[in-house]
């Protein structure tokens, strides 16, 4: 007999109305109360008939995965998946899907924006002007660096780290980079030349990682590598805040090991008030918007709508993270 039945959705994150329509034209689905603060006791609830899960950043680990009996797959509104837990998904076979691609660009704006405004003393300035403070004649304290025709390092050179990389070379920067395996075409494309991490630490005027978080990549930026940084250099992170060691980055910011820092992303988010990060006059900090645009944001939910479907269908995806494909 063949079964009528849709499978059963749980969308822990809001998603816009059309891709929370699109998931309804092919499963049943209930979701979180939005203006409700998320708790276990309601993600515990939502997932024990669920065969698939849509979710954005929530950790998805065993003690979770204990009340999900059916569950199939858990489809990440995000790029970056270190909510997951992949052991305990893989020990369950349960897929893990992510959102590449879509957000490409608007990471790469927000990067680029944050070397813009950290090098440039963008946020000083126009608390100045606003502040009503502004008199003839300039300041030298005011004066920033120039971003054209300075040498960019990028370590992680996939697909947003590419984009920076061709925003870089219209600001007539030199490129390096630092990736697992050597990028031929995008070297050719972009003018990007392949150095060991050392070199690029020694060298870039802006580092910016751009790295997934696991256990690789935990606290890479550290003490060591901020001390082979210029002193002039500034670091950008947009990726995950654990992979650079906040104390000691907070130690090289106090001490002038390096100039300054752009940062959406912390080792706790939100981010604590006191956290000295946000005190200083060197860093440029932002609440982890690097794809949060409306569009873009449009664009994560339905990938992540059709995905979810895709999977239940038994159809194929190129959204399933390869750890567990
Ligand atoms: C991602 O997609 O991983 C972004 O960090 C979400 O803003």
């Amino acid at each position: 007999m063949i079964n009528l039945k849709k499978p059963k959705v749980f969308i822990a994150y809001d998603i816009f109305e059309d891709s929370e329509k699109y998931i309804g034209e092919y499963c049943d689905y209930t979701k979180l109360d939005s203006s409700k603060k998320r708790s276990f006791e309601d993600l515990k609830e939502g997932i024990k008939e669920a065969d698939g899960i849509v979710v954005m950043g929530t950790r998805i680990d065993d003690e979770l995965l204990q009340y999900a009996d059916n569950l199939k797959v858990v489809s990440n509104v995000s790029v970056g998946y270190n909510n997951l837990d992949i052991e305990a998904m893989k020990k369950r076979g349960i897929v893990g899907t992510n959102t590449p691609g879509v957000l490409d660009d608007t990471v790469a704006d927000t990067i680029f924006g944050l070397i813009l405004n950290i090098a440039r003393k963008f946020p000083k300035l126009e608390a100045y002007a606003k502040a009503g403070k502004w008199k003839k004649g300039d300041s030298e304290e005011f004066y920033g660096k120039d971003v054209h025709h300075s040498t960019l390092g990028i370590i992680g050179f996939g697909r947003i780290g590419e984009t920076v990389a061709k925003r870089a070379k219209g600001f007539d920067m030199d490129i390096i980079y630092h990736n697992r395996n050597r990028k031929p075409k995008a070297e050719e494309k972009y003018g990007a030349k392949y150095v060991e991490m050392e070199e690029l630490l020694k060298t870039a005027d802006f580092v910016v990682v751009m790295t997934p978080l696991n256990d690789e990549t935990h606290h890479l930026m550290g003490e060591d590598e901020f001390k082979l940084m210029k002193k002039e250099a500034f670091l950008i992170n947009a990726s995950r805040g654990p992979v650079v060691d906040e104390k000691a980055l907070i130690k090289a910011l106090e001490e002038g090991e390096i100039a300054g820092a752009g940062l959406d992303v912390y080792e706790q988010e939100p981010i604590d008030p006191n956290n000295p990060l946000l005190k200083m006059d060197n860093t440029v900090t932002l609440p982890h918007v690097g794809s949060s645009t409306l569009k873009t944001r449009q664009e994560m939910a339905m990938l992540a709508a059709k995905t979810i479907v895709d999977v239940l269908y038994g159809r194929p995806t190129d959204c399933i993270v390869p750890e567990l494909r």
